[in-house]
């Protein structure tokens, strides 16, 4: 026997392959991010990570689903040609977070996802999994190599989870697709932590944890008032057209702090999972966010900020939930658009106001340190 293979598998015996990859991981991650500043003057530096809507098209119909609104407004989404110009267009991209609505309710999924691993772009893809079947599944393994996790969305065991997003055969097809992709991609679960569901998550993450699931996200329900919309509009000038959130009249969760906490603990308990909390401001000051007093006493940070998001039309918006268009792709260029006068001068409002009140409950809402 070699050395070098001797060397190898006195490694793995040791389990120390893992160990050495992961290091090696966290070591290529560093050396290759830059850090993203933000100027004064509202100048951003130009990510080179994107988030894109492929589509605003849905086949499922959840009841919390920060998008709905957006869908009714019947827009039509990017052709693939118009698609394909812009991802040409790309010049500082390395990753790209394919999210939806729905991205498999387009059926030219594939070829899309295939434009930008030609270009060498590594692409992260979000779901609720149940157009993925043993037909399609072979294009999608097919396309492995460029694909670097796939994100499917449960929100409960069977009859639950159908209950929320609305579809009496959801859960069997979430739970078929992820079967059929588990062993050939990185998967991870998401999951909205809601009044109808907190008591039923831990059995969840149990049941998924048992089909050899390690990587779970629980996200705290997003919502706004409409006060807070109305307030949010007058700091940030957004149009009407261009908000998605889910709003309710009633500024309290419908769950105790008590509860998330004991929630979050026992699900800590099951071995082998590693989870993570969305908004890392929960994480940091779970009272102050709970109470939504964060803005008061906290500096805020948007997670979303040194990241470009494309809608289903082209157009560079600021969030997934402030939808406001600063450009068109199909007219200008990334770059044109992502430091201009107008997309800067938000930037600048939305840090002067330590964010907006829409921001509060949002799942990318990071905290600094006291005032
Ligand atoms: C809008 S969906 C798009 C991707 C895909 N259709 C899905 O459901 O996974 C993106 C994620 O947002 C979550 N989501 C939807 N409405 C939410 C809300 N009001 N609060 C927090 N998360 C929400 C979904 O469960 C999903 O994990
Ligand atoms: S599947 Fe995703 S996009 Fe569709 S309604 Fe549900 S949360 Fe919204
Ligand atoms: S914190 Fe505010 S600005 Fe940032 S992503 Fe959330 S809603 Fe958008």
């Amino acid at each position: 026997m070699n050395i070098r293979l001797f060397i190898i598998k006195l490694l793995k015996k040791l389990r120390l392959v893992k160990i050495i990859k992961k290091i090696l991981g966290f070591l290529r991650k560093v050396f290759s991010c830059k850090k993203q500043v933000l100027s004064k003057d509202g100048t951003a530096s130009l990510p080179n990570s994107i988030i894109f809507e492929p589509t605003t098209k849905c086949n499922l119909n959840c009841q919390m689903c920060y998008q709905r609104e957006e869908r009714k407004m019947g827009k039509r989404d990017l052709s693939f040609d118009e698609i394909q110009k812009i991802i040409n267009n790309f010049s500082n991209v390395k990753r790209v977070s394919l999210i939806g609505a729905e991205i498999f309710a387009r059926s030219d999924i594939f070829q899309i996802i295939e434009e930008f691993i030609k270009r060498g772009i590594k692409l992260y893809l979000t779901t609720n999994g149940t157009l993925i079947n043993e037909d399609n599944v072979k294009e999608l393994k097919r396309l492995k190599k460029g694909i670097r996790g796939i994100g499917f969305s449960l929100d409960g065991l069977k009859e639950l989870h159908n209950k929320i997003r609305g579809r009496d055969w959801a859960f069997d097809r979430t739970i078929e697709a992820i079967n059929l992709v588990k062993k050939d991609f990185n998967v991870s679960i998401n999951s909205v932590v809601m009044k109808d569901n907190i008591d039923e998550l831990y059995d969840l993450v149990k049941y998924l944890r048992g089909l050899g699931i390690v990587n779970f996200g629980l996200a705290v329900e997003m919502f706004a008032t409409p006060e807070e919309v109305a307030l949010s509009k007058k700091i940030l000038d957004f149009g009407d057209l261009s908000l998605a959130l889910e709003i309710q009249k009633n500024a309290e969760y419908k769950f105790s702090l008590e509860k998330l906490k004991r929630t979050i603990d026992k699900i800590k308990t099951i071995k082998g999972i590693n989870l993570v909390i969305h908004p890392g401001a929960f994480k940091d000051f779970p009272e102050e966010f709970y109470n939504g007093i964060l803005r008061k006493k906290i500096v805020l940070k948007c997670e979303n900020m040194f990241l470009g998001r494309i809608n289903a039309q082209g157009d560079v918006i600021f969030c997934p939930f402030i939808k406001k268009p600063f450009g068109n792709l199909l007219e200008q260029s990334f770059e044109e658009i992502w430091n201009n006068e107008e997309f800067k001068l938000f930037r600048k409002k939305l840090v002067k106001n330590n964010l907006a009140p829409v921001c509060k409950r949002c799942c990318k809402l990071g905290a600094n340190k006291k005032q």
